[in-house]
């Protein structure tokens, strides 16, 4: 161990500073594969205190933070490649108090989403973020990315959701932002510029998280679509006739994926679009509806075929469709796109976007799904098995450019809810104006003046 390791070791009395190879490489890296990690060693603190002591310490010795939540980040947010020292939550998993007057709940970063569910279900309440990876991924990760996820259109991101927060400036200074007020109004809100800053301005230690009334019991309807049209005029029908909880779509390539990994086919026949639809089920009332609609669709031609889950089985069954395309796509390393634009552009979107790829890449399979009630498209292209990863990284750079040029077209951004991170550092530009970055410059030279927070994510030093 070098002087700087010895000397954190003060702070970190016990096995909680690990430079195991095992260790450099398990928590130097997230989701994405294309980084080989190398951090400098592995920091677990258990206290806020010791965090604000990593933070004087790295500015001390100059040595940059990754901060590290569940590391299921899809961006490269949380890798740690050169010599950083990489900063886990983990040990900070704890719930440190729940009210039930404010209907709040605070938690140390380190919990998972999963865990936070459960406490506000305990509590009859909800906490309405929710996406697939909702096991592992951790709250201070969901506030790093404003995460979004499948319930976006009924409750908002992450952001809607923090009250307050707790965070170590790259200054080493701790801030406790908001304090879990409902109004306030008394000048800039610091608490909204840690969320989403990818770790670059601070490490977020402790949330105070907004809960909800618990949802209403639900159905899940799963729609056989003819075309992408047809997936937007099934969703301007549903919204307008049901209270919709979500509504996703998937490809029929998605679809064949997940079955290959081992899903139940929904329907007898290929359909090139689905959606699956979560509404309210309060009574026999909204049963009606959901068929007439879906009937309506039927003798409107966008509607092909459909089912209704008669049985939680058989919901979890039809959302498997659309959560395991993630998982069943990982084997292929596919280079992920995240975009938003706003609803009414999706079609023009997609339709630029699918002949822009397809007439330069006709060769690779492009895999699209993802959130329509918030424009958020998730654009998967997966790596021919005869294709070199060099050179398929570099085609998948080409086609993030294509993307790039349609979404300036239309206004939409280059991530929607995964990040920038690494992956998507070089087409910032694209999605934020050159004085937006000046001005998330300076507030990065305010909270971090050494430059320490994940330095080289988001953009470069
Ligand atoms: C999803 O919507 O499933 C997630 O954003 C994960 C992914 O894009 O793979
Ligand atoms: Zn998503």
């Amino acid at each position: 161990m070098d002087a700087r390791l010895d000397a954190l070791r003060q702070i970190l009395p016990g096995p909680r500073l690990l430079n195991a190879p095992d260790d450099l490489e398990h928590y130097g890296r997230d989701w994405t594969r294309r980084w080989t990690p190398a951090p400098l060693a592995v920091a677990l603190p258990a206290t806020v205190e010791e965090v604000v002591g990593i933070v004087r310490w790295a500015r001390e010795h100059r040595v940059a933070l990754v901060p590290s939540g569940g590391r299921t980040g899809l961006s490269g947010g949380a890798v740690a490649a050169n010599g950083e020292l990489v900063l886990s939550l983990e040990r900070m998993n704890k719930v440190l108090a729940f009210d039930a007057i404010d209907r709040t709940v605070e938690v140390q970063a380190g919990i998972a989403l999963e865990a936070v569910h459960n406490i506000a279900r305990e509590h009859g309440l909800q906490y309405p973020v929710d996406f697939a990876s909702r096991g592992s991924c951790s709250i201070g990760g969901n506030i790093a990315t404003n995460a979004g996820g499948i319930r976006v259109l009924r409750y908002g991101n992450t952001r809607e959701w923090i009250a307050g927060l707790t965070v170590v400036t790259g200054a080493g200074e701790l801030l406790r932002l908001n304090k879990g007020l409902v109004k306030n109004s008394s000048g800039y809100d610091l608490r909204q510029l840690f969320i989403g800053a990818e770790g670059t301005l601070g490490v977020v230690v402790e949330a105070t998280l907004r809960l909800a009334a618990p949802p209403p019991p639900t159905r899940t309807m799963l729609l056989a679509l003819a075309d992408f049209d047809a997936v937007i005029r099934a969703f301007m029908a549903m919204r307008a006739g049901l209270r919709l909880e979500a509504f996703e779509f998937f490809t029929s390539l998605a679809l064949k994926h997940v079955v290959e990994h081992g899903a139940q086919p929904p329907f007898d026949d290929d359909y090139p679009f689905h959606a699956v639809v979560e509404y309210a089920h309060e009574g026999e009332a909204d049963e009606a509806a959901a068929l007439a609609l879906f009937e309506r669709g039927l003798v409107e031609g966008w509607a092909l075929d459909g089912v209704i889950a008669g049985s939680q089985a058989q919901a979890a069954q039809l959302w498997r469709l659309r959560e395991g395309v993630t998982e069943a796509l990982a084997p292929r390393l596919p280079y992920k796109n995240d975009v938003s634009v706003r609803i009414s552009a999706l079609p023009a979107f997609l339709h630029e976007a699918e002949a822009l790829i397809s007439a330069e890449y006709p060769h690779f399979e492009v895999v699209w799904f993802g959130h329509i009630g918030d424009g958020n498209l998730h654009i998967n292209v997966l790596k021919p098995t005869d294709m070199a990863q060099a050179d398929f990284v570099r085609d998948c750079e080409r086609v993030t450019r294509l993307l790039a040029e349609v979404l300036a077209r239309h206004g939409g951004s280059i991530s929607a809810e995964h990040g920038i991170g690494l992956v998507k550092k070089p087409y910032l530009t694209g999605t934020r104006s050159e004085e937006e970055v000046a001005a998330m410059r300076a507030i990065k030279r305010a909270l971090d003046p050494d430059g320490i927070m994940n330095p080289g994510k988001l953009f470069d030093p």
